[in-house]
């Protein structure tokens, strides 16, 4: 038996019984983008986009509004929307969402004011869930602003989120619940029964690796981090959730925050790292970039099939660091984690600043399966598939973009994308499994060419028939 797999029946005993997320949820969300100028008007044309595009066709279906989208309260107690972002209402817009088959989110914090100054639900989860659920929302993304004092201990923390989330269950209405209390108090201990995922780090920055004093807390200290800040590097982030990826399961997982992918600021090869790890982490993939301006490059990585698919495997355990070394002047790290059907996700990732060869023994990519998986699979034979392998071109994706552009996959002919990334064993197509790269033999290593500040992201299937060699 894999460890993984213990964790995840532990897990499953436990989760947030609502049904929603068994695997990580895919989406948009207003906030990097837009911040506090929202609107009705953008949340359609995004919507549009997100349908037009192909996106809701890869699974990508929740559309969510983040902060500043109310205008305060009512005598009744009751939230009022801002009537002229949304003059025809927020039920209108859900209604609108709905009918393009896609999801609809909503912003609010676990204190008096959000973050940006609008009025906060603390006290008033009941009036607010019940809202919220008549107007048809699917999904609450739920802040840590202005909470009063009430942190600093999981209990006081859990209580200030419990409310809500008995709040949001009492409605009858299936509606997400996605923590963002930036880690604070631990949420990975004190969430999984009560909601969807949790932020598990301060704000996430259109950056690779930049120190910024907004971000105070860094890898270790992210466990316990009392000011997990804002302007949090991607390298930042990740360093902390390299020590809790066994936290995550289907139904509650680790948010490493929204997608920067498309926003300025990373590479092409960063971007691509963010986007893999992030999948491979089993974080939820909300992408934050203006749909309506998207260019080829961001097109293609966020529509990476084969990425998605480790990020929405049936199996859900996230992939964890085995070893990081700093060698040449670069931070190199391997991540490996299990996935449905004995499958194997390995991710080389080079902080250098040159290109280099990377590689990673069998031994080390099943480190995780203790020594019985090692006498088992280290003794296998493996193909191996570079997931980056068939990224679509910048034409296709350019054409895409255009309006006349044939996508390289049509989930929805197949069956809807939930289904075609729960198929075990996943089917050898180009989409789902990138190109066959190469094979390693028992107790062999795997080897790969990886940019610098990029990662080499690699699928290996164990070879049943030894004459494939
Ligand atoms: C909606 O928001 C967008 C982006 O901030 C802005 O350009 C547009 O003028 C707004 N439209 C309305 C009708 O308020
Ligand atoms: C306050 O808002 C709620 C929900 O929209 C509504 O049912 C109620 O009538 C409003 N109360 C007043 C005094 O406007
Ligand atoms: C509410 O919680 C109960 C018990 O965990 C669960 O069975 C039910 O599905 C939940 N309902 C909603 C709407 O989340
Ligand atoms: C694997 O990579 C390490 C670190 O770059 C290097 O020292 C070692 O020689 C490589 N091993 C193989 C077999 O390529
Ligand atoms: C697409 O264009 C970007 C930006 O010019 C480039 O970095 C990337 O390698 C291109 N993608 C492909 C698949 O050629
Ligand atoms: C994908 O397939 C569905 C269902 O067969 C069809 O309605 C839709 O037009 C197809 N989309 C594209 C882009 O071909």
């Amino acid at each position: 038996m894999h460890i993984t797999s213990f964790f995840l029946a532990i897990g499953l005993a436990s989760a947030l019984d609502n049904g929603l997320a068994r695997t990580p949820q895919l989406g948009w969300d207003t906030w990097n983008s837009f911040g506090c100028s929202l609107n009705a008007t953008v949340i359609l044309e995004t919507a549009q986009k997100i349908t037009s595009l192909g996106f809701k066709d890869l699974g990508y279906n929740y559309v969510v509004m983040d902060d500043c989208w109310s205008a305060g309260r009512n005598s009744s107690g009751y939230l009022v929307p801002n009537s002229q972002k949304f003059p025809n209402g927020i039920k209108d817009l859900a209604d609108k969402i709905h009918n393009m088959g896609l999801k609809i989110g909503i912003y609010s914090s676990a204190g008096t004011m959000t973050c940006a100054r609008y009025a906060g639900s603390l006290g008033y989860e009941e009036k607010d869930a019940s809202l919220w659920a008549s107007w048809g929302i699917d999904y609450l993304k739920y802040d840590n602003c202005y909470n009063q004092g009430e942190e600093g201990t999981p209990k006081l923390s859990y209580d200030r989120y419990d409310a809500m989330g008995k709040a949001l269950n009492s409605t009858g209405r299936p509606i997400l619940y996605s923590l963002c209390n930036w880690g604070v108090d631990g949420p990975w201990n004190f969430a999984p029964t009560i909601g969807n995922s949790w932020r598990m780090s301060g704000d996430l920055f259109n950056t690779w690796d930049r120190q910024d004093v907004n971000c105070p807390c860094a890898e270790l200290e992210g466990l316990n981090c009392k000011t997990p800040g804002y302007h949090c590097s991607v390298l930042n982030v990740l360093g902390k959730a390299v020590y809790i990826p066994s936290k995550a399961y289907a139904g509650a997982w680790n948010d490493l925050d929204m997608l920067q992918v498309g926003n300025g600021g990373l590479t092409d090869d960063e971007a691509i790292a963010h986007f893999s790890l992030w999948a491979a982490l089993k974080s939820p993939l909300l992408m934050t970039n203006v749909m309506t301006k998207i260019d080829a490059p961001t097109l293609s990585i966020l529509q990476n099939t084969a990425v998605l698919a480790v990020s929405q495997d049936p199996e859900g355990s996230s992939a964890v660091r085995v070893w990081r070394y700093n060698v040449d002047g670069g931070d190199i790290q391997m991540f490996s984690g299990s996935l449905s059907g004995g499958d194997q996700v390995v991710l080389l990732l080079n902080g250098g600043s040159t290109a280099r060869e990377m590689n990673a023994t069998l031994t080390e990519i099943f480190w995780m399966d203790g020594v019985s998986g090692t006498a088992s699979q280290v003794q296998s034979s493996w193909d191996v598939y570079d997931l980056w392998a068939d990224r679509m071109s910048n034409s296709t994706a350019d054409a895409i973009i255009q309006g006349d552009g044939k996508r390289p996959i049509n989930m929805t002919a197949m069956g809807g994308a939930e289904k075609v990334y729960a198929q075990t064993p996943l089917p050898t197509t180009k989409a789902l499994m990138g190109s066959k790269v190469g094979s390693v033999k028992a107790a062999g290593t795997v080897k790969a060419f990886v940019q610098p500040h990029g990662v080499a992201m690699l699928r290996l299937r164990e070879v049943k028939s030894n004459d494939e060699l």
